[in-house]
């Protein structure tokens, strides 16, 4: 347990509801404070939502970079910059590379729409649909070298009603992430998770979910 909120980098390519959620809930004393949003692209809503909130905002342009590595490594200095400790990747399009996860080993978090190991990918709450699953859900994870791969911090299931299409359900998986991503980061903030190979302890779990 630290007593200064730990710096982080939140990493956005879109909307950014749930770098919304975060700032809200670092309003709320999560033990986090979002030293910078990085945009991989430039003219998103979530660049707007970190300048209403007041908090630094870079765009990295990924089309200027000769490759993934470059790209990564750049974003990383940029983190770096601004005294991030730990990178959020929260509606991230793009994949890290090696030196990222080096450079933040169990410090970069992502949000996936679905429940891991199922659905990776872009498309995870079309291909939930089309596969015709009962329950998919949300999974915050550990980045790792691999795509939505490294350990689990927390999931929490959303049942697929038959009238669903991919906005209806995404929209209510979003309901969940808004909630499930600020208590884990605010966990990892807190120094309250611990990686033990695919495994994360939690010192104390939320209620609704299953870690
Ligand atoms: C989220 O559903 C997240 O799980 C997925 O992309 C979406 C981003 O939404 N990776 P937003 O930009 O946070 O609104």
């Amino acid at each position: 347990m630290t007593d200064s909120p730990l710096p982080i980098a939140v990493l956005i390519s879109g909307s950014g509801s749930n770098l919304q959620a975060l700032i809200d809930a670092e309003h709320a004393g999560h033990g986090y404070v979002i030293a910078v949003v990085i945009s991989d692209r430039p003219g998103v809503r979530g660049l707007e939502r970190a300048a209403d909130a007041g908090i630094p905002a870079e765009v990295v342009v990924w089309t200027e970079f000769e490759s993934r590595g470059s790209f990564s490594a750049a974003l990383c200095d940029m983190a770096d910059r601004h005294g991030a400790k730990g990178l959020v990747l929260a509606g991230f399009m793009r994949i890290l590379a090696p030196n990222a996860i080096e450079r933040f080993p169990n410090a970069i978090i992502n949000v996936h729409p679905a429940l891991l190991p199922a659905f990776p990918g872009a498309h995870a709450v079309e291909n939930a649909i089309e596969y015709g699953v009962a329950l998919t859900g949300v999974t915050v994870h550990f980045v790792d070298e691999q795509v939505d791969h490294g350990p689990i911090i927390v999931q929490e299931v959303v049942r697929v009603e038959a009238d669903d299409d991919a906005t209806s359900l995404h929209s209510r998986i979003q309901e969940v992430e808004h909630r499930l991503l600020p208590d884990a980061v605010s966990a990892f903030a807190r120094g309250a998770l611990t990686v033990q190979g695919r495994h994360v302890r939690w010192d104390q779990m939320p209620e609704e979910a299953i870690g």
